[in-house]
């Protein structure tokens, strides 16, 4: 079967290279990379694996992130595995937010993870505990983290849709309120845990990546006048936690390959305008400057691969 795929695709990308000046190359669900000529949704051509099996062929002439709102956008993804992108980490902060949860759970506890995705995290890392109940705004994630779920063993956890900033949870109930890269609302999930309940929150911040963002002059953050942990930080005091840690988080990552790269920017709103601050509801379809990335490729390449410095942050407080 892998075999014989090969040809197929090769011909497909003539065709395609013929045809049309400009197209638009994403992952849709199933981790399924395709070539769009417009439209979202139109699919002219789907090329499976194609970021794994044409590593070394360039075949974009143009690249697009497609935003209408955030909601669309995840909805679109459909799940948050990067499974498929080959890279390496190295992490200067010392900061597991699954250890930190391990830590502070036991077979009782009740745990809430916001904005889960497609499940994936909570499904790998979460610990055994009494109950999971694991949301995100997006139907299509919730859709994926079910059938993720059937696919494991797990018996304790509960998907549900559910916005964070309008969290439908019974009040001081939960033990411990996860929340990974996605917003929150402060005051919401100080209801819902109990008295001496702990949230772990991870966050990406605005500095992230922050050479490949002035280069593009845009990107997730990129205007926001005030970084987002110090908002959450404040808005995390002012709710009226105790024992408040802001622990800024250090990463350096290396890409294999340029089109590993760029599968990340297409999947990532990295160098969209997304913002914590601001509306994000008119977002226009972003396009990747081909070109720039090139300078950020030559600038930033090593023996390691491409480097991307990621700038998180971690902040753990209790009820
Ligand atoms: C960057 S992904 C992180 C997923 C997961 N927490 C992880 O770390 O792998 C952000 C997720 O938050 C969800 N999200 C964004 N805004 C949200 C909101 N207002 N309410 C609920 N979910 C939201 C998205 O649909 C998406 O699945």
């Amino acid at each position: 079967m892998h075999q014989i795929k090969k040809p197929i695709i090769s011909t497909m990308k003539m065709d395609i290279k013929k045809k049309y000046k400009r197209m638009i190359v994403g992952t849709t669900e199933n981790m399924i990379p395709f070539y769009v000529l417009n439209g979202f949704t139109k699919y002219h051509h789907t090329v499976k694996n194609f970021f794994v099996d044409n590593y070394d062929e360039e075949v974009w002439d143009g690249l697009k992130i497609m935003i209408n709102n955030e909601h669309d956008f995840y909805n679109e993804i459909k799940n948050w595995d990067f499974s498929y992108i080959n890279y390496i980490k190295e992490n200067f902060t010392r900061w597991d937010m699954y250890e930190i949860l391990r830590n502070n759970s036991n077979s009782e506890s009740r745990v809430l993870d916001l904005g889960t995705g497609g499940g994936e995290k909570v499904l790998k890392y979460f610990p055994e505990v009494k109950e999971i109940i694991a949301t995100d705004f997006s139907e299509e994630m919730i859709k994926t983290a079910n059938e993720n779920l059937k696919n494991s063993d797990k018996n304790n956890i509960t998907f549900r849709q559910m916005d964070n900033l309008n969290m439908n949870t019974p009040d001081n109930y939960f033990d411990i309120v996860v929340a990974r890269h996605t917003c929150i609302d402060a005051e919401q999930i100080y209801k819902a845990l109990k008295t001496n309940g702990l949230l772990i929150l991870r966050g990406v911040d605005k500095l992230d990546c922050w050479e490949l963002k002035r280069l593009f002059g845009k990107g997730q953050a990129y205007k926001d006048s005030k970084p987002i942990s110090l908002i959450d930080y404040e808005n995390i005091l002012d709710a009226g936690f105790k024992d408040v840690e802001l622990v800024p988080i250090h990463i350096r990552e290396y890409y294999k390959t340029k089109n590993d790269l760029l599968a990340l920017l297409l999947k990532t709103p990295i160098l969209a305008d997304f913002s914590e601050t601001q509306d994000n509801k008119n977002l226009e379809k972003e396009e990747i400057d081909l070109n720039k990335l090139d300078e950020y490729i030559k600038r930033n390449s090593s023996e390691k691969g491409i480097l991307l410095i990621r700038r998180y942050y971690g902040i753990t407080a209790r009820k």
